[in-house]
């Protein structure tokens, strides 16, 4: 495993870490805590030690499965978490901001996972209203002084959120969370520029374009009826799914693990921290943590030099 500093923060993160909105059950699959253990003491064997969930993968359900099944010391790990959506059922939530919102999920979030801190909670994708709801960031600031949160995030919505961005120094953020991948690079022309000045840490989500990029599905292809790739992202599938095609025929060097090859394509920008790539069993999170025999300049930028 490749180690980088996670911008302004200092924490020290694995340079692929695992995203838990699986367990939340929104991808064609209930989880138990005997489908979890396995998945994180693989993540543990591979050297990873950053996970990211959220209090709305499930109501709180992913934060729970962690909290029950972390293998070794919780010290060794680093666990970032999001505020502002409520659970209601799958593919179901609200947005809710107020102060009191974000303090009464953080306690929810710490008794699921058991623990008496997060080491990074975010902001979960509000808009720009929402984001500037009064006292929100200050709440967020004494769940931070009170020893709760270690550091605070932004996990923008919208890939081109500069505004969000570029505000993250007057909010406290040290780090932004955004979707950044071979198929959706938007972030490159303002988000990731802003990062690398404001030295924040940037966490790549949906490194994979949601499993696209693996390049083991087809146009055409169709998802279990309880899977969000088949509930929410229908539209334009087919023409992501023929554009990955063509990335697979003229990109991916033959012989080489295409997903491997599109984490380790995201770990290249110098604005870049971390991927973390969701995984539904351990053999994904080995697969994954491959990648990082594909990075080929793991600490390329002085941020990140650990
Ligand atoms: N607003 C937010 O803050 C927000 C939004 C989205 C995601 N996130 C975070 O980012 C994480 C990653 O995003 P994501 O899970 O949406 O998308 P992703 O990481 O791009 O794709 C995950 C999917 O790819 C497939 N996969 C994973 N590893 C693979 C491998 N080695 N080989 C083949 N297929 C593989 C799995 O699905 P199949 O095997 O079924 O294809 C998995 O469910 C989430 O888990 C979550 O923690 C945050």
């Amino acid at each position: 495993m490749n180690y980088r500093i996670l911008g302004r923060s200092g924490l020290r993160v694995s340079t692929v870490g695992v995203g838990t909105w699986q367990f939340g059950g929104e991808w064609g699959r209930v989880y138990t805590t005997a489908d979890v253990a396995p998945i994180l003491a693989a993540a543990r064997d591979c050297g990873i030690n950053l996970i990211d969930t959220a209090e709305c993968y499930g109501d709180h359900l992913s934060e729970e499965l962690i909290g029950a099944t972390l293998p070794g010391a919780r010290a060794d790990w680093i666990i970032a978490t999001k505020w502002g959506h409520k659970f209601h059922a799958c593919f179901r939530r609200d947005h809710v901001c107020r102060p009191a919102d974000l303090l009464e999920q953080l306690e929810g979030s710490l008794r699921a996972l058991r623990t008496d801190h997060v080491d990074l909670l975010q902001f979960h994708s509000g808009d720009n209203a929402a984001f500037a709801t009064e006292g929100m960031w200050e709440a967020a600031a004494l769940a931070r002084k009170q020893g709760k949160v270690r550091f605070l995030g932004n996990s923008i919505g919208a890939n081109d959120n500069v505004f969000q961005t570029d505000a993250s120094t007057s909010v406290g953020a040290d780090v932004i969370q955004v979707v950044y991948n071979r198929l959706q690079r938007e972030p490159e022309a303002g988000v990731l520029p802003s990062c690398l000045r404001q030295n924040l840490g940037v966490l790549a989500r949906v490194p994979l374009a949601s499993g696209f990029l693996s390049g083991k599905y087809r146009p055409g292809h169709v998802f279990a009826a309880d899977d969000v790739r088949e509930v929410w992202m229908k539209n334009g599938r087919d023409a992501l799914l023929a554009e990955v095609g063509r990335i697979a025929a003229t990109e991916v060097p033959a012989g080489v693990d295409m997903a491997a090859w599109a984490l380790a394509w995201c770990l290249r920008h110098p604005a870049v921290t971390a991927v973390i790539p969701g995984c539904k069993d351990a053999a994904q999170v080995r697969a994954n943590a491959a990648a990082v025999a594909l990075d080929p300049a793991p600490h390329a930028h002085p941020q990140h030099t650990v």
